[in-house]
């Protein structure tokens, strides 16, 4: 049997994640956890995130018994992994904004950082900039309806072209006297907005390189726990959410994920 891995989110958007651990270690277990009862992260304080997040690992822990639990949220990730590692002895792997990565790729060295207006704001992504900037020039994005947006597509609704650029425009920064060095790249420092990617790329002012940390995210997960053997069966994989809802998009869309449908 492979190990156990929890995935937590907010919602549908750790599923970016999964996808990409599932693709390197198609043999674990997985249990997706939604916290749809607190959903969006995004519009709480840190404070506020911390006192739900903490006692409820302790009782995901304690009901699922992963061997790595892996955060499938920025908004979670920087405003929480240091009090989640003071109280749990389990592997923590977090998704952070890819910072580093989006300043190398940038050959303007004008970047952008989309995420929710939580993720934004704290420290934590402001130390990362201090730390990994280097020589470019980081524009904060924090987008209010972008993550709602992306899960109410997911669910089937129509979103217009005009809502999503809103949310997205000001990633976009022209150069000053008209010349080169305007952004192209952007951070997405969410977890749901890969789930628009197409939509993100069709509707950008001028293309930029989009930035999504899921597959540096199952690399960290195979250094934690090593590869899959080639000989073992899927593991399997079940979503919950923390309303205790059955959500009939989840249950079609688990099987892509590794997953079986529940008898
Ligand atoms: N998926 C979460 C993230 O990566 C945000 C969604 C929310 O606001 O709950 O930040």
């Amino acid at each position: 049997m492979g190990p156990t891995i929890l995935v937590f989110d907010s919602g549908l958007g750790g599923l970016t994640v999964l996808r990409e651990i599932v693709r390197a270690r198609p043999d674990a277990r997985y249990v997706y956890v939604a916290d749809d009862v607190f959903f969006p992260y995004g519009h709480h304080s840190e404070d506020e995130i911390v006192d739900r997040v903490v006692p409820l690992m302790g009782d995901m822990i304690a009901a699922h018994a992963p061997d790595l639990v892996v955060i499938a949220c920025n908004t979670m990730s920087v405003s929480v992994m240091a009090h989640l590692r003071a109280a749990y002895s389990v592997p923590l792997v977090g998704t952070v904004p890819a910072i580093k990565p989006a300043c190398a790729a940038s050959k303007t060295k004008r970047v952008s950082v989309l995420g929710t207006k939580a993720t934004v704001k704290r420290e934590y992504t402001q130390a990362l900039i201090r730390d990994h900037a280097q020589s470019c020039t980081v524009t904060l994005v924090g987008s209010p309806n972008l993550a709602s947006l992306a899960e109410a597509a997911l669910g089937g609704e129509i979103i217009s072209d005009d809502d999503i650029l809103d949310e997205i425009a000001p990633c976009f920064v022209p150069a000053l006297d008209g010349g080169a060095l305007r952004t192209d790249a952007v951070v997405l420092a969410c977890t749901h907005y890969p789930l628009l990617l197409d939509r993100l790329v069709k509707l950008a002012p001028w293309p930029v390189t989009w930035i999504d940390p899921a597959p540096a995210i199952a690399r960290r997960v195979v250094d934690l726990l090593g590869r899959a053997s080639l000989l073992a069966d899927d593991g399997g994989a079940e979503m919950l959410f923390t309303s205790g809802r059955r959500h009939a998009l989840a249950e079609a869309l688990m099987p892509f994920f590794g997953g079986r449908v529940p008898a």
